[in-house]
């Protein structure tokens, strides 16, 4: 559905993407791993057209997703779902406003049909609509935070959601609920993911495909059980979280 095709990037004189070949099922969630720093959500962000490639191209149902401007590229952001690393919140905004914010910039639906989207984003998201919508983003908990950027991110009904570390820094209990989370969307929604992260243990929860970014390259990708079992010494070291000698 979504290939990657011989993607570069530098940034001043460090190469950061060096040729990432990477292609991603439909219906399918599939996790990237690497180390920090190592360019993941690099590639997301070409994905979603916020960074543009030296060379390469992503292409989408075949047609070239790389390079768009105006019109076609906010179409296609409205295709995808993008959960930041930082989970990007408006503070200014209670819960209602933050994700009733894409309905209003992009539709003309009424408020009622407003009201009943975001009740229903916070029902998929397993936050209690009348409770949490009056409520501001620095009242909520990290994990609560998570969730209502995961509800703004969903109420466009994305085909494509595309996850920044959704679980760093919560606790297992909260990480296992974002994981369900997104399990729940993939399954009700068909959703195609893409989901980066360090968290070894929630990502096998979640992803039916795994890929390795090491050194600029995409050096495994396979389903999650050939993945575990790979031969390759840099991913045996990630997976027991030993040092990789480079
Ligand atoms: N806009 C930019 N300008 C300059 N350098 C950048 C820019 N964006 C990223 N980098 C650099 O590119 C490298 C890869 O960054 P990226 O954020 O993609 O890594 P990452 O794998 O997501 O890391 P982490 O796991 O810590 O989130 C880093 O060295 C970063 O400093
Ligand atoms: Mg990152």
């Amino acid at each position: 559905m979504i290939e990657i095709k011989n993607l570069c990037k530098r940034f001043g004189q460090k190469e950061i993407l060096r040729g990432i070949n990477l292609n991603i099922n439909e219906g399918a969630t599939t996790v990237i791993f690497g180390m920090s720093g190592s360019g993941k959500s690099t590639i997301i962000k070409h994905i979603v057209g916020l960074l543009q490639p030296d060379s390469g191209e992503i292409t989408l149902d075949g047609k070239k997703i790389t390079g768009l401007e105006g019109e076609e590229q906010l179409e296609l952001r409205k295709k995808i779902g993008f959960l930041f690393q930082s989970g990007a919140l408006f503070d200014s905004m209670n819960v209602y406003e933050n994700i009733a914010f894409p309905l209003r910039e992009h539709t003309d639906m009424d408020e009622e049909s407003i009201k009943k989207e975001v009740y229903a984003a916070l029902e998929m998201v397993a936050l209690e609509p009348e409770r949490v919508s009056k409520l501001y983003p620095d009242e909520l908990s990290g994990g609560m935070r998570k969730r209502a950027g995961l509800a703004r991110t969903i109420i466009l009904k994305p085909k494509i959601m595309l996850y920044d570390e959704p679980t760093t820094g919560l606790d297992p209990i909260i990480s296992d609920q974002i994981s369900q989370m997104i399990i729940k969307l993939q399954k009700e929604l068909k959703i195609t993911s893409i989901l980066i992260s360090h968290d070894i243990k929630e990502a096998f929860k979640c992803a039916d495909y795994a890929a390795m970014l090491y050194e600029g390259k995409i050096i495994e990708s396979s389903d999650t059980e050939s993945f575990k079992n790979s031969d390759n010494a840099v991913i045996q070291s990630f997976l027991e979280g030993r040092e990789i000698a480079s």
